[in-house]
């Protein structure tokens, strides 16, 4: 398998706090992965690491070949990123607003109109930011990210704060990246159900550890097999989700956190 992102126990404390708790994750070459896990799980964070915006505590990480810290510049120039709400400036059109970030990155001019392309903005390149919609924000944000085609596209929550619709266009637009253009994408989310129809694979993470890393297939069946270990014991959320028949996978998620919350708890009485 070549995989084209990988961690090795990569942990962040703040002072006490346990942010980012081992994480060891796996993204193949070409995939989309989404990065799924409650607020506060350590999403952010751990995005951060990947984009050199906060140090680790401890671990290490390699991005194309590439590892971290001694190619931070190298692995920089690889990813194009969308972290949190995007801010711009609002008399500004929405391609000047690119053309800054270009001139920053050293681009070549044609980009930003390939950009703007890539998101569907193509005709609104010379509305001025202030007069788009939420989901124009977004997408100007992505355009931003996807300045020189970048191989790796690190993308925080991107469907954070839009309606229905909004998210829809953001999750199409995000599905069909890896067609225009060769690239791997990270994407993160708090809700399954926003990146179940895009991701090829998942990792969940949950106060900072990763709970669960594959295929959603693979989900699928190891919640199955956890709900029918639990069956006797005491604790029965697996089986409620059982009767429920797991038919939407968002229970599964909901329900992995909610254990590994439980078992937190006890062992914190412990
Ligand atoms: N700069 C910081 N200082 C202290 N705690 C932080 C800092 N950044 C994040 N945290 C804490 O780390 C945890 C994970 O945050 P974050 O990575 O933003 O989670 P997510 O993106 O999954 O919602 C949260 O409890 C948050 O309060
Ligand atoms: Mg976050």
């Amino acid at each position: 398998m070549e995989y084209i992102i990988t961690t090795e126990q990569l942990t962040k404390k703040y002072k006490n706090f346990v942010s980012v708790n081992n994480v060891s994750i796996h993204i193949r070459k070409g995939s989309i992965y989404g990065f799924l896990g409650p607020n506060g799980a350590g999403k952010s964070t751990t995005m951060k690491m990947l984009l050199g915006l906060t140090a680790p505590t401890k671990g290490s990480f390699a991005i194309d070949g590439r590892h971290f810290p001694e190619d931070r510049l190298a692995i920089l120039r690889e990813i194009g990123s969308f972290i949190e709400s995007p801010s711009f400036y609002v008399n500004l059109t929405g391609r000047e607003n690119l053309d800054i970030i270009r001139r920053i990155l050293g681009l070549p001019k044609d980009s930003v109109d390939d950009a703007l392309r890539l998101v569907g903005l193509n005709e609104f390149g010379n509305r001025l930011a202030k007069k788009y919609s939420l989901g124009m924000k977004q997408r100007l944000g992505l355009a931003g990210a996807l300045l020189g085609r970048p191989p790796i596209l690190i993308l925080d929550e991107p469907t954070n704060g839009l309606d229905p619709s909004g998210i829809h266009e953001i999750r199409n637009l995000v599905k069909s990246l890896p067609k225009l253009y060769d690239c791997t994408i990270m994407i993160s989310s708090h809700m399954l159900s926003e990146i179940e129809l895009l991701a090829d694979d998942i990792g969940i993470l949950n106060h900072g550890r990763l709970l669960f890393e594959g295929s959603l297939d693979e989900l699928r069946d190891n919640a199955q097999k956890m709900g029918n270990a639990n069956q006797m014991s005491d604790i029965n959320i697996f089986n409620v989700a059982n009767k429920i028949g797991f038919a939407n996978l968002e229970d599964v998620f909901l329900t992995m956190v909610d254990q590994d919350n439980v078992a937190i708890k006890q062992r914190a009485v412990l």
